[in-house]
């Protein structure tokens, strides 16, 4: 019942500003979110790479409004892949990017992104990673994936997501699961109508379960993002009878989220990738994480009333 009511708010202004500047609201951020600056989040990188782990990077943001910003979102974006450069980084870590974030939502959008995220994945090819092309909301996503092909064309392992609850998901699974793809199937985090997608929880999870055989299935390299404990067993189990090799697949979870089992599941030998976020522009990201479980809306409440 909370979900849909907080991912209202995660698109509402007068609630950033009032839950930007609540006291107490930094502390419950600073668990799903790495840090602010590049130099925050070079140790926690360092330190996921001791524990066996790997990273994709997120900077934060999302719904901007001017080309200048899309602009800025682009720099961000190198500015950390040289960062990684000169560390040696390059191989633990790769990006994860939001198109409405490189303009995608802005007058000839499609174009602006496309040449927002182009010099990021060329960048990131230079170093010898690759970027995933987030899922956002199901009206950018037809942007989105034509994207991601006309990416592919010159950087064939660029990435992308796809959400179990979106009905048209199990298409999409079909062409995307040809070599040399690289997929992480997701439940989704938006508030979309039943009109597009399952509503029930039940649903969403043996739509994923449809889809991650597909994908296992397929020819390309499936990255299972979820902490659901069930669709880990499942994705193991689905991967063994695909005849797969543990490298041949990865598991991807949010930093903050199931901490132990990132570890516990790299200690068994798998790929774990944790989706590490930084930045200032926090806002959306947190909410939607408050959105999936409704008992950290009670933490951050209690945090703020507290202070
Ligand atoms: P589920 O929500 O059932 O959670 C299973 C268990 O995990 C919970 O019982 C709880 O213990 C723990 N948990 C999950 N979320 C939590 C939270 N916020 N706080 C505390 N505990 C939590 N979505 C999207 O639409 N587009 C995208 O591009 C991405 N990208 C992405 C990358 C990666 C690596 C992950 C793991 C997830 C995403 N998502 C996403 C988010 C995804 O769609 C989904 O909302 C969350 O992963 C939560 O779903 P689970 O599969 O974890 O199951």
């Amino acid at each position: 019942m909370l979900g849909p009511v907080i991912l209202a708010a995660s698109r509402s202004d007068k609630m950033r500003r009032f839950i930007s500047a609540a006291p107490g609201t930094k502390q419950v951020v600073d668990r799903f979110i790495a840090g602010e600056t590049v130099d925050q989040v070079v140790p926690v990188i360092q330190d996921a790479a001791g524990k066996g782990l790997e990273v994709t990077l997120d900077v934060v943001g999302e719904d901007i409004t001017t080309p200048e910003q899309a602009a800025a979102a682009r720099d961000a974006y190198l500015e950390l892949i040289g960062r990684l450069k000169e560390l040696g980084l390059g191989t633990r870590a790769e990006m994860s990017v939001k198109l409405s974030m490189f303009g995608q939502s802005l007058e000839g959008g499609h174009e602006l992104a496309l040449a927002n995220v182009r010099p990021v994945v060329e960048a990131a090819a230079e170093i010898g990673t690759t970027v995933t092309l987030d899922a956002e909301d199901h009206t950018t996503l037809d942007s989105m994936f034509a994207i991601h092909e006309e990416l592919r064309k010159d950087f064939p392992q660029t990435g992308c997501v796809i959400q179990s609850y979106l009905f048209r998901t199990e298409e999409d699974a079909r062409r995307l699961a040809a070599a040399g793809s690289r997929v992480r199937l997701v439940k989704g985090a938006y508030k979309e109508p039943a009109s597009v997608a399952y509503q029930d929880k039940a649903e969403i999870d043996k739509a994923y379960v449809r889809v991650l055989r597909i994908l296992m299935q397929g020819e390309g390299y499936p990255m299972i993002g979820s902490h659901d404990p069930r669709l880990i067993a499942i994705g193991q189990e689905l991967a063994r009878q695909a005849g797969r090799k543990l490298d041949e697949y990865e598991f991807q979870m949010l930093y903050g989220i199931r901490s132990d089992e990132h570890v516990r599941l790299a200690a068994e030998g798998h790929r774990m990738r944790v989706y590490t976020a930084y930045g200032t522009d926090w806002y959306g990201y947190f909410m939607r994480r408050l959105a999936e479980k409704p008992a950290n809306l009670l933490f951050f409440a209690r945090s703020v009333v507290t202070k």
